[in-house]
This record gives structure tokens, sequence and C-alpha cells, in this order.
């Protein structure tokens, strides 16, 4: 486990429009960070590739949560829980962080995380929880099993019901009362079931998009329980990641693809400069070229001259003295 120190108390806020994006390989190295985590961590581009996620992990998290997210990713689901991370100068700032495995012909190929800005009210539990964890304490909301709404429901009715009873066992003999309050006790059941059924549908739902990990820790640190609407209230924070998740990484590709088309560009106008330039040393080179050939041929022009005054010299100098 890897100790990253020193640490200071000075929360670094992500704000609500930020996507925190990264994609590690199997062996854990970081393959790539977008720009808002080098903002946000403070540390490079360079120093970040390459480097295992524990890079940024802050010693207040507990080993529990990261054991859950690896086992997750490893069982080829995506994970969705509240991450406190280090920045490089001992800063801290908590995300929402749902990574996922992305697979190729049904393999896992490499991990993705899209980290957002967190509720104040689920960083106060889940910094509640993760100090417990690290602590070693018992965490009893976690680990008592819920009471399910039904039964609670009927709890109630049942309570409600308790003063007739205890009226009526005065005045009638206790059988009749006995049959009355079984009698009673079915009805309220039965409304309760009534009652609550949507409750159970939506929660059937709601399994059907988390899967059937437990996700005690998630639900707690997101719903402040484990009862049928923590369930609920995670299917809908998944579902809402997942989104996220989609639109973050397609935003990230667009632009990319810009920031490249502008270069290309800039280097197409580059390119248009150094051929204008190149364009511009060949018509000079062949103005030169023509230069050279008119002057080599005014020489030879001049070289022609100059060989026939000499003949001709040459042979007035012979005439004259063939008359002497
Ligand atoms: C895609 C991906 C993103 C991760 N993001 C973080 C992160 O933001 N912070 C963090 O501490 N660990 C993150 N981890 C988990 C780390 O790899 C590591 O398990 C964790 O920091 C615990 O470090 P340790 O094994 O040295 O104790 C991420 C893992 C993956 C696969």
């Amino acid at each position: 486990m890897k100790n990253n120190l020193p640490v200071t108390d000075k929360e670094i806020t992500v704000n609500d429009d930020v996507s925190i994006l990264s994609t590690t390989e199997l062996s854990s190295a970081i393959k790539y960070v977008n720009a808002n985590f080098v903002k946000v961590s403070g540390f490079s581009e360079d120093e970040l590739r390459g480097q295992r996620h524990d890079i940024v992990r802050h010693p207040d998290m507990p080993q529990a949560a990261f054991k859950d997210l690896w086992e997750t990713l490893q069982s080829g689901e995506s994970w969705l829980g509240v991450v406190k991370n280090r920045c490089k100068n001992g800063d801290y700032y908590w995300v929402d962080a749902y990574v996922s495995p992305i697979k190729e012909k049904g393999k896992i190929t490499e991990y993705q995380s899209v980290c957002t800005k967190v509720d104040k009210e689920v960083v106060a539990r889940a910094e509640a929880v993760y100090k417990a964890l690290n602590e070693d304490k018992t965490i009893a909301a976690l680990k008592k099993p819920p009471v399910s709404q039904r039964t609670k429901l009927f709890a109630g009715f049942c309570l409600a019901l308790l003063p007739v009873v205890v009226t009526s066992l005065i005045n009638v003999p206790v059988i009749y009362t006995l049959l009355v309050a079984s009698v009673s006790a079915s009805l309220a059941w039965g409304l309760t079931t009534w009652l609550t059924r949507p409750l159970y549908r939506s929660r059937k739902m709601a399994q059907q998009i988390i899967g059937n990990k437990d996700y005690r820790l998630a639900k707690y640190v997101y719903g402040g329980s484990l009862n049928e609407f923590a369930t609920i209230e995670l299917a809908l924070r998944v579902a809402q990641a997942e989104r996220h998740a989609i639109v973050a990484w397609v935003d990230d590709a667009a632009t990319t693809v810009f920031e490249a088309s502008i270069n290309l560009v800039t280097n197409t106008e580059h390119a248009t400069g150094e051929i204008d330039k190149l364009y511009a040393q060949t018509n000079m080179i062949a103005v030169a070229m023509n230069e050279l050939s008119a002057t080599s041929n005014e020489i030879a022009k001049n070289a022609q001259t100059a060989a026939d005054a000499t003949t001709r010299a040459n042979e007035e100098t012979q005439s004259s003295w063939g008359h002497c």
C-alpha cells in the first residue's frame, strides 16, 4: 500500500462542469490523462503517464475501497465510488469516480475512469465511513441487515391496531380477540404488500442496473442506508455516471480531433508557406540560370568576336609581310 506524504488540509474544489478522465493499462499503468487531470492533481502529463494510479492515492482512503474497485473491475463490471485523491503538493480533492473495464471481443483490454464533482453530503458520509474503516471500527449500519420497508410498514399497521386489541381483550373472550387480531394482521399484511409493490418493482429494476454485487459501501455512502431506496438511488447514480462518461469521452475525442485539425491547418499553412518559399527560390534559381546562360552566351560571343578579331589581325599582319 502506497503512503503518499505529506498531506495538507487544503481542499481543491472540482467544478460542476469538470470531468477528469484517464485510461489505464491492465498492468495498472496510466496510459492517458486529460487536461483536467493535470490541472486538478498538479502533476504534469509526463509525471503521470506510465505511473500507477496510486500516484494520487490519499492516505485517508481505506484499502477496502480499492479492493472493492479491483474485484468489481476484474469481474467485468463498472465501479462507482467516492474517492479522495492527493494532489502533487499534498492538497486533496474528492471525486465521484466511475471506473469501467473496456472489452474487445469479450476480453478486458484497459480501464477507463471518469471523475466528477461529488455532493458535500456524500463526502461527509464517505469521510466518516473511511475513517472508521481505517481505524478498523465496526460500522453498525453496514453490518446489520436492513429492515425492509414492507416489514416497517406492516409493523406500523400492527402498532396502530394494538389499542383496539388491548381494549377488546377487556370486554370479549380472548379467543375472539385473537381471531380478530389475526384477521386484522392478515389484512394489514395484504395492504402493505399492495402498497409497496411499486417500490419492489423499482428495486428489481435498480438491481438489474447495478448487478448482483452487494454494493454495501457505495449504497451507504451515497444513500445513507442499505434499504430499498438506497439501492434505487445507487442505480440512478450509476445510470447517470454511465451517461455522463459517454458524453465526457465523446467530448474529449471531439476536442482531440478539433485540436488535431487545427494542427493540420497550421501545418498545411506552414507547408503552403514552405512551398511558396521553395517556389520563389526555384524562380530565383531559374532567373540566375537564365542570367548565367545569357552571360555565358555573351562571353562566348565576346570570345568569338575576340577570336575573329585575332584571326583578322593575323591575316592582315601576314599580308603586310608579304608586301615587304
Ligand atoms: C482506471 C482506474 C482509475 C483509478 N483511479 C484512482 C484514483 O483516482 N485514485 C486512487 O487512489 N486510486 C485509483 N485507482 C486505484 C489504484 O490503481 C490503486 O489500486 C489504489 O490507489 C490503491 O493503491 P495501493 O494498491 O498502492 O494501495 C484507479 C484504478 C483504475 C484501474
